[in-house]
């Protein structure tokens, strides 16, 4: 005889409950239906989001991914707040759709603030969204994206929402040269929530609907009295031309977000493994000698050093950060014999070239990320020097220009320096020269390395000869002319150790590339530090 199944009570005396199960397939209907309502979003907000020239967050991501590639996380995460009418109100997603994907077969970590819901506005369950993203991203060693499109923090869940946004920053320094982050403002992105894009590593806006501001233009004017636009306090221009927050500014979405694949297609996931290379581009050992008709050999004439970027690079490819601000200098990613390597350069059609403050800071901030994800650097010097002026010193050009000084000494990465036409005084030292730590440091014959320029060298160590000379002029073209030919020559810093070659403007990206292949697997520790204080 067999013993029959025992069931026991769930209390003493009540009976066993068993409903009866619904069948799967009716349980995947139910689960379906939720979940393409949840998908699907709302019509009448994402009428109003396209009235404004805004795609959905959904179509974003779309955008930026590879198709069909997205696996989302917290599809179902609802805030559990109840102020303020909340409790009534209590939307899937909570208005951030998060997640990973891929981009060229590459993993990155995105997340797209939804403006149809709470206009974006960031809660407690917001916040955890892109926080744990954010923790996957960094323990995949996976880029992160994010897409702002946010009413900042959502004002019905009180000092909740500040403490998220305070958890977001916190990963962010965090995860700070560890894995890239690449902040995308693609609508309102005010107050602190400004923060985020700025602690990111490259800041994307677009034309027109992407503002950034810490205080609108109405609290503006109740402080001030000025009447501003939101584009002329916080629009994509304003950050990619005078504050040098935005790093790319693009008129549209869809070539925004196709900007940001492109830049992904040159970073490393993370800061041990290598930028993805391109093996199909080959050695090219081809002279290239445009190289010498671009720039002139009269140092004072002006060029386009993005012309030479063009020449050197793979492809005549680059992608250059902060085009549009602080312009006298140039940062670009790119690759030579298919490896990414970032470009540092003068660039003499704006202000001849000479550093100041706002380019100091941003060379610095572009050697400090190429060294962190271990890009070496290549540095195109022709720099009259840094910036007189009574402006720029009361701003702190000696602070801001040792930043750049800084972040190059500290930089550990493969480092080459060609010098392509002057470089004269703290300019010279700065722009990665041998004294600071350049691996290889190449010259081109029309070079002049010196203290200064020889007009002002004369000037100061024969001012009295000079007052006496029956024939000033004649005197000072004397000495310019010793001057010139003793110390303005290629072959002075050579024959001292300070240029490891002079070559042919011809052969500079051959040069380069067998440069680089020789320091490719160069290892240097640094020293053993909590970290160190740069001038900021
Ligand atoms: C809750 C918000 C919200 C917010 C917008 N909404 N911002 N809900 N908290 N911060 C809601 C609106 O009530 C509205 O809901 C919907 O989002 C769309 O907003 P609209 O105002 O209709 O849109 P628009 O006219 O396009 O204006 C967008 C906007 C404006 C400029 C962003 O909404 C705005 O000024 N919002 C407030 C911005 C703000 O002051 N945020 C707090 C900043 S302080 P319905 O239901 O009508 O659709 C801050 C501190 C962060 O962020 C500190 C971090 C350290």
């Amino acid at each position: 005889e067999g013993a029959d199944a025992e069931v026991i009570p769930l209390a003493r005396g009540s009976e066993p409950v068993h409903p009866p199960a619904p069948a799967m397939p009716a349980l995947r209907e139910q689960r379906e239906e939720l979940r393409a309502h949840i998908v699907e979003g709302r019509f009448e907000g994402i009428r109003r989001q396209h009235s404004l020239g805004k795609r959905t967050a959904r179509e974003r991501i779309e955008l930026l991914l590879d198709p069909d590639s997205f696996t989302e996380v917290e599809l179902y995460r609802r805030h559990q707040a109840s102020g303020l009418g909340l409790a009534e109100n209590r939307p899937y997603t909570d208005g951030v759709i998060a997640g990973s994907g891929t981009i060229d077969g590459r993993r990155v970590f995105v997340y797209a603030q939804d403006f149809t819901v709470f206009g974006g506005s960031l809660g407690e369950a917001h916040a955890a969204k892109i926080q744990k993203v954010m923790d996957l991203a960094v323990s995949t060693g996976s880029p992160i994206i994010g897409l702002n499109d946010s009413g900042g923090a959502r004002i019905q869940e009180g000092v909740m929402s500040l403490n998220g946004y305070g958890g977001i920053f916190r990963r962010q320094v965090e995860a700070s040269g560890v894995i890239p982050q690449i902040s995308v403002v693609l609508g309102p992105c005010a107050g602190g929530a400004a923060y985020s894009p700025a602690l990111a590593d490259f800041t994307f806006m677009v034309r027109d609907t992407a503002r950034m501001y810490l205080t609108g233009p109405d609290v503006v004017e109740a402080v001030s009295g000025q009447r501003v636009s939101h584009e002329e306090l916080g629009g994509a221009d304003v950050h990619g031309t005078y504050s040098g927050v935005a790093t790319v500014v693009h008129d549209d979405e869809e070539s925004c977000l196709d900007d940001v694949r492109y830049l992904i297609s040159l970073l490393p996931g993370n800061y041990l493994d290598p930028a993805p290379p391109n093996p199909s581009c080959e050695a090219h050992r081809d002279k290239r000698p445009r190289l010498a008709e671009i720039v002139p050999v009269e140092p004072n004439r002006p060029y386009d050093m993005r012309e030479v970027f063009a020449e050197i690079a793979d492809d005549g490819e680059f992608f250059e950060l902060h085009a549009g601000w602080a312009r006298n200098v140039l940062c670009a990613l790119a690759r030579i014999d298919g490896r990414v390597v970032g470009l540092v350069g003068n660039q003499p059609v704006v202000f001849a070239g000479v550093l100041d403050g706002p380019a100091s800071q941003k060379a610095a901030r572009f050697v400090r990320f190429c060294d962190a994800f271990g890009i070496p650097l290549v540095t195109l010097v022709d720099v009259p020097g840094f910036v007189p002026g009574v402006e720029h010193e009361r701003s702190g050009i000696i602070r801001q220009g040792a930043q750049l000084l800084h972040a190059y000494c500290e930089a550990t990465v493969p480092r080459v320096q060609v010098i392509l036409r002057k470089a004269y005084g703290g300019a010279y030292i700065v722009m990665d020269s041998r004294s600071i730590g350049c691996d290889l440091s190449l010259a081109w014959p029309t070079n002049q390395i010196a203290v200064m320029g020889a007009e002002g060298a004369v000037n100061v160590l024969f001012r009295r000869d000079l007052a006496a000379a029956k024939d000033p002029d004649a005197l000072r073209g004397k000495l310019v002319a010793e001057y010139t030919e003793e110390f303005m020559n290629a072959q002075y810093a050579a024959e001292r150790g300070l240029v490891d070659d002079i070559i042919d403007p011809a052969d500079t990206r051959a040069a380069l590339a067998r440069g680089l292949a020789m320091v490719r697997d160069k290892r240097k520790a640094a020293p053993r530090r909590k970290h160190g204080n740069l001038p900021i």
